[in-house]
């Protein structure tokens, strides 16, 4: 089965041609980072508006690159929640016109669940049961999956997901959007063990998360230091890094409670945060103690990408799901709701 894989839930155009036999034929990927980066954060109207214009031609990249035309297409898979709603609504709208005209089904994919598999994607792919961190720039969350659509929610962030605390502890310092990539470059220049950040929620039993107290934290010490005639680049690298080893630290943390928890030794990482070369580091080495293995995606396919999409939508579309001719998008959408296959 060849699927179109679209993906717009947020700031990133994805397209991709997924093939559940041959793999993945053609992934292309429009970041509106440029786009938004001088209003510090994503702007949903300008999100959406973009989207409109890089779709079709994405689409027609993809085809080339993969020598295929729509005649070769089985099925649309489109992302259509959890995000921005006016964004999803284009990938949605451009998925049903384009099955309608074509003649063939659509469906709605969950966007977390593509991170998800996303880690499917690559050579050596993680076996169920697993357990999954989900970490991306509106979620935190461990999950134990023992298939696809098998969800047990185990513990998520009460307050700010992690690479939204990334994005906003840049934001305070002067760093630009998005501020997980800038925090991590910083933080390679940084000095181990001259601040230390508090690991939140960790002195007491529980898979919650908490992590806007962290950013004020961040936000206390780069002031201090300013009042003090400080605001060297050494010192901000510094800052960076203990903010980053503060997030690795309680993420790991967590992540050991969880296997310990469910018994597994198999974790797979997901979304933008996975990324992190500390957080895989920190977590590859926590692993070695339960003699297990940790999954992840190539860094291309951690942050937003239509091939997860296409990968996922495959998945249900292959076991008979898709969706009617009505233009469905849901900004919130809890992952356990999702059918298992
Ligand atoms: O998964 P994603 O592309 O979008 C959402 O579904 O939200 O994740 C984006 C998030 C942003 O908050 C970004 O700052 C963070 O992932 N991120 C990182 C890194 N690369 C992206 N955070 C830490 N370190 C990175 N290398
Ligand atoms: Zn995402």
């Amino acid at each position: 089965m060849l699927v179109l894989g679209l993906e717009t839930s947020c700031d990133e155009t994805g397209v991709a041609l997924y093939d559940s036999e041959r793999g993945l034929l053609a992934d292309a990927l429009f970041s509106q980072i440029d786009l938004h980066r001088v209003y510090g954060g994503v702007v949903p109207e300008l999100a959406s508006r973009d989207h409109v214009k890089r779709m079709l031609p994405l689409i027609r990249q993809v085809l080339a690159e993969a020598h295929c035309t729509p005649a070769d297409i089985d099925a649309l898979a489109y992302t259509a929640g959890p995000g921005l709603v006016g964004a999803l609504l284009v990938g949605a709208s451009c998925a049903q016109a384009l099955a309608l005209a074509w003649d063939i089904p659509a469906l709605g994919v969950h966007h977390m669940e593509g991170h998800l598999l996303a880690p499917m994607l690559e050579e050596q792919p993680p076996a169920f049961p697993f357990v999954a961190l989900l970490v991306s720039g509106g979620h935190t969350q461990l999950v134990r999956v023992d298939g696809i659509g098998q969800y047990q929610l185990l513990g998520e962030s009460l307050d700010d997901a992690a690479g939204e605390a990334f994005d906003k502890t840049a934001k305070l310092m002067g760093l630009q959007y998005p501020g997980g990539p800038e925090i991590a470059r910083l933080a390679q220049q940084g000095t181990p063990g001259r601040f230390k950040f508090p690991r939140p929620m960790t002195d007491r039993p529980g898979l919650e998360f908490s992590f806007s107290g962290l950013k004020t934290f961040t936000l206390n010490t780069w002031q201090a230091c300013q009042a003090a005639g400080d605001n060297s680049e050494q010192t901000r690298c510094d800052i960076a890094l203990a903010f980053q080893q503060a997030v690795v630290d309680t993420l790991t943390i967590k992540c050991r409670r969880a296997l310990k928890q469910t018994g597994l030794n198999s974790l797979v990482i997901a979304g933008g945060v996975s990324a992190n070369q500390a957080l895989r580091q920190s977590l590859e080495h926590m692993l070695g103690e339960f003699k297990g293995q940790v999954f992840y995606a190539r860094p291309a396919f951690c942050t937003d990408n239509g091939a997860m999409i296409a990968y996922a939508g495959c998945q249900r579309l292959l076991a008979g799901q898709h969706d009617d001719l009505a233009i469905k998008v849901q900004a919130r959408w809890p992952m356990e709701q999702l059918p298992a296959l």
